[in-house]
């Protein structure tokens, strides 16, 4: 499936809803110490921010979501933090059967080899399990990292080129996307960030060359409707010229 845009006169004027839209999950640990609570609580209320999302979102009829949930850098983190993150989508990928109704598509952006047996194979099995619902897509990014991504697919490509089945000079912008984990998805069209932060940690560095930012000071575990709607309203008022005038 590919997604190339058409720019027209009409995308000075921005779509009514963002077709695809990334979630960095930032502001767990603060929300949790200034309750004098681990940070692992915070994650935990993080998730159950993330489920409720899911489902406005979805009611709402945005097609694409992208959470970062654990970044290829997270595994630095203390022990204690990267099993209660692991235990945490263990957790919600059992769950996910329950909202079939939510006719959604699961897709893992990172690399699953980096997962213990059992994760590895919860990812594998809600991937086939959901690859035929149509209404909302949802990238599940973990273990991910988006220049490694991105060193992925140039490998991919120069094997392709090493096996004399691509000419360098017939690479395209749009075969690079087509090697990226986010092959099955268009660009992101808004990207949100909780938490405060005015920085991009390594997500999503190729899909998000005409994205609109929105970050707020808003920490993921208290990320409600309320806010997604503002940062969607926020949206609808941007411009977006896609280098044009
Ligand atoms: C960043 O906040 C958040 C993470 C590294 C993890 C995000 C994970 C979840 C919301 C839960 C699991 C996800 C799924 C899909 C079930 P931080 O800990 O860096 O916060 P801080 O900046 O306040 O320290």
């Amino acid at each position: 499936m590919a997604f190339t845009k058409k720019k027209t006169d009409a995308q000075e004027l921005p779509e009514v809803l963002p077709v695809h839209v990334g979630f960095i999950m930032d502001g767990n640990g603060r929300w949790a110490k200034k309750r004098g609570m681990p940070r692992t609580y915070g994650h935990v209320q993080g998730a159950l921010a993330f489920r409720k999302l899911l489902r406005y979102a979805n009611e709402i009829g945005v097609k694409y979501m992208s959470f970062y949930a654990f970044s290829t850098e997270n595994w630095k983190r203390p022990d204690d933090e990267v099993h209660a993150l692991m235990d945490l989508m263990r957790k919600y990928l059992k769950e996910a059967y329950e909202h079939f109704d939510l006719r959604t598509r699961f897709v893992l952006l990172g690399d699953e080899d980096g997962f213990e047996a059992d994760l590895r194979q919860q990812y594998i099995d809600i991937q086939k399990d959901t690859v035929d619902f149509e209404r909302m897509t949802a990238g599940i990014a973990a273990n991910y990292g988006s220049r490694n991504e991105i060193t992925h697919a140039c490998r991919e490509l120069a094997q392709l080129v090493k096996e004399g089945k691509l000419e360098p000079e017939d690479i395209t912008e749009d075969m690079i996307s087509q090697h990226l984990y986010t092959k099955d998805m268009p660009d992101v069209d808004l990207m949100i960030r909780p938490g405060g932060e005015q920085r991009l940690s390594n997500f999503l560095l190729w899909q998000i060359a005409y994205s609109e930012f929105y970050v707020t000071d808003v920490l993921w575990p208290d990320f409600n409707r309320y806010d997604f709607l503002r940062a969607l309203l926020s949206y609808q008022g941007r411009n977006r010229r896609f280098g044009g005038v």
